[in-house]
């Protein structure tokens, strides 16, 4: 039977979201350049922490969840939506090459009465300039022979309450006709859906998201460095403040930015922004603040070292715990353990790394394999990830030194005789 939907971009977006339309009783095919994904999917094994396999299994046994390299699939298909990786490029601008790939292979494909949906992330302007001239190369015409929306994605790896199933879908389309059409399709199987007038409003609402995150995440980075001056402790000033029932919200502060949006995502728009000779300050005092933060963890780690042990950085053995960008999953992108690692390795130190979720990594010239936690064997243990799993009273127990950068030791002050903290 043909699918209703195909899914471009068997991802951390793309999977999770055909689980869903697949839940809802709807025949899904997802589509990768991948074939490893490809086969991995059709025998229900998953490579995403987000969906079990054991669920991916019986969705694939029911009939309903198909994956293939074939991009074919798609003239048979209702519905594509694309999921596909918005990075950046070297000298930091939008990468669209991997929207705009799969979009050439949907043009060749698309026929009349086909909805497209972009998912990706990307700056405000993108499914209008750059999709629609694509698709209408094919010689079929937007609101009449197809529709096109953009609808961004909001999933949060790790997250089991909010998932892609009931945190709300904001659709926008190219005209009325096209966000009907494609918020009728999310309410099919996404609990809300929130209609806005042009994909433009749904492509700045998730950039608006992320940058919100990115600036006040900076904001507390920037206090917790003049706290490290004023001897205040910063954990403790952001519970207080979140004690106020209305109008705060506390954010962490931490080693620095990680995952596949919040450090990327906001430099969309100030890319954009330039077009028209707008600079957007916020988004770049915020990128400043955060991207130097492993800068200043590596100088927490060696005043720890001078004050505790009287060791230099150079030759010290420490042990990174957790390199993952977040708490109990194994995502590394853009974590900011690697820039710390690659740091303290400059600095003459002897760095192994620990966690749970990533038993080895080759990643920006650096290739690991986790060590077993054997705190006593290090001059001092970094806790860059707080992954639940691990006993935080034990550690301080058996480390001879800590510098902690998550709060995850709970120790109260700035400093205590071996706990360090950001
Ligand atoms: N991961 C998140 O937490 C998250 C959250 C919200 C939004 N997003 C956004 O969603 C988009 C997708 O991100 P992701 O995390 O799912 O990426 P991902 O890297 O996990 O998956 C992308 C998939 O697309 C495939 N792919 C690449 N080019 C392709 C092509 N031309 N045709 C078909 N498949 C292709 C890749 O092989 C990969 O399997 C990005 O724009 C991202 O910013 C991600």
């Amino acid at each position: 039977m043909n699918p209703e939907i195909a899914i471009v971009g068997a991802g951390y977006v793309g999977v999770p979201l055909a689980q869903v339309f697949a839940d809802a009783g709807k025949r899904v095919v997802l589509v990768d350049v991948v074939q490893e994904r490809v086969d991995m999917l059709n025998r229900g094994e998953s490579y995403i922490e987000d969906v079990p396999s054991e669920t991916l299994q019986k969705t694939v046994t029911s009939g309903l969840l198909s994956a293939t390299t074939d991009f074919d699939v798609l003239r048979d298909a209702d519905a594509i939506l694309v999921a596909v990786p918005t990075p950046l490029s070297r000298q930091r601008e939008p990468d669209l090459s991997f929207v705009l790939s799969a979009v050439g292979g949907i043009a060749g494909r698309l026929r009349k009465g086909h909805l497209v949906v972009l998912e990706a992330t990307t700056y405000p302007g993108t499914t209008r300039e750059e999709v629609l001239p694509v698709l209408e190369r094919s010689g079929l015409k937007v609101g009449e022979d197809f529709n096109l929306a953009f609808s961004p994605e909001r999933v949060d790896p790790g997250n089991e309450t909010w998932t892609t199933k009931n945190v709300p879908k904001v659709v926008g389309g190219v005209t009325p006709e096209c966000t009907e059409r494609a918020a009728a399709l999310y309410e099919s199987a996404i609990d809300t859906v929130h209609r806005v007038s042009t994909p433009e409003a749904a492509e700045l609402t998730k950039l608006l998201e992320n940058i919100f995150r990115s600036v006040n995440i900076a904001l507390v980075n920037e206090l917790a460095q003049l706290c490290d001056r004023m001897g205040i402790d910063i954990w403790e000033v952001v519970d207080a403040a979140a004690t106020k029932p209305f109008g705060f919200m506390p954010f962490s502060p931490g080693p620095g930015l990680g995952g596949h949006c919040i450090p990327i995502d906001p430099f969309y728009l100030t890319w954009k922004a330039r077009e028209f000779g707008f600079y957007t300050e916020f988004i770049e005092l915020a990128g400043k603040v955060n991207e130097a933060m492993p800068y200043f963890c590596r100088s927490l780690v060696s005043q720890a070292l001078n004050h505790a042990k009287q060791r230099a950085m150079k030759g010290s053995k420490i042990l990174v715990l957790g390199v993952a960008y977040k708490p109990d999953i194994g995502d590394m992108r853009e974590s900011p353990a690697l820039k710390l690692i690659s740091l303290l390795q400059n600095a003459g130190a002897e760095v192994s790394y620990h966690d749970p979720h990533v038993r080895s990594f080759n990643e920006h010239g650096l290739a690991l394999t986790s060590v077993p936690l054997e705190p006593a064997a290090y001059d001092c243990v970094v806790i860059t990830t707080d992954h639940s799993s691990i006993d935080y009273a034990q550690l301080v127990d058996d480390a001879g030194l800590i510098v902690d950068l998550r709060n995850a030791t709970g120790a109260k002050g700035t400093a205590s005789e071996k706990v360090f903290k950001l």
